[in-house]
């Protein structure tokens, strides 16, 4: 069977498609957007999807990101692979496809995903966390070493705990050593609460988020480590 990437860079069949036939069976609702909230993003240009399509036409696997001109930062949003057609290979061709062209159209950039602790309990719908992180971790993907919670969806008392925030890529601009540019990471995590949650709150765990991001000389990346 061949399969062809496509782009969208505003709403369409394949956007509805793609977001009730893949994304709400792979995500619990708390970690996403809803679909009309997704499609202004496409809408206003700061979000693009990328989507695998069998030989029929009909979507298997598809990317959706969001751009932060403003700290340079890029982030894959999700990423799904139809149960049916999981480790087959396309999540990682996809990934890798998804995060090459971002970083040609917006260098200097940062590219970056937020996954569940890998010590999360697995679910059948919504994957592995620890098969989910060695995916990434096969792509290339560096943990930032920050005390990570994902944006409440509709205000800080619906954040998931205990994510982790992953490099995809990093620009040699924004890149010190195995440090990433705090200011472009602060600048992007205040955009994305904002975004998210309607405000940027302060509270402790925002605090020790922010304060993990201005530790000079950069955030430090690495392996995941249990326990970290
Ligand atoms: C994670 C995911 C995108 C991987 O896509 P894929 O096409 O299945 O992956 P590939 O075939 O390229 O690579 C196989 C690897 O993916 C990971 N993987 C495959 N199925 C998985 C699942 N159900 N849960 C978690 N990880 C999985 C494993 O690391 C696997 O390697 P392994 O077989 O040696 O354990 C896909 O399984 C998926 O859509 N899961 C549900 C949604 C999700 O977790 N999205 C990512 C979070 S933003």
């Amino acid at each position: 069977m061949g399969f062809t990437t496509v782009e969208r860079t505003a709403p369409d069949g394949l956007f509805t498609a793609v977001y009730r036939g893949l994304f709400t069976p792979s995500f619990p609702p708390e970690e996403l957007e809803a679909e009309d909230v997704l499609a202004a993003a496409l809408r206003d240009g700061s979000a693009n999807l990328f989507a695998v399509l069998d030989d029929a036409g009909e979507p298997v696997a598809a990317a959706f990101g969001d751009w932060s001109a403003d700290s340079r930062v890029q982030l894959l949003t999700y990423l799904a692979v139809g149960p049916a057609a999981r480790g087959s290979g396309i999540g990682g061709r996809l990934l890798r496809e998804a995060v090459a062209a971002w970083a040609v159209r917006r260098d200097p950039c940062l590219v970056v995903a937020e996954i569940e602790d890998p010590d999360a309990p697995a679910h059948e719908a919504h994957g592995d966390p620890r098969r989910r992180l060695a995916f990434y971790e096969a792509a290339g993907a560096q943990v930032l070493e920050v005390p990570y919670f994902q944006p409440g969806i509709g205000g800080p008392e619906h954040r998931v705990r205990g994510m982790l925030l992953l490099v995809l890529h990093a620009a040699p601009q924004l890149r010190h050593g195995e440090r990433i540019d705090g200011e472009a990471l602060r600048t992007f995590l205040e955009d994305h609460l904002e975004a998210v949650e309607g405000a940027v709150t302060a509270d402790a765990d925002t605090e020790a988020l922010f304060a993990a991001l201005d530790r000079p000389g950069g955030v430090p990346m690495g392996p995941w480590r249990p326990g970290r």
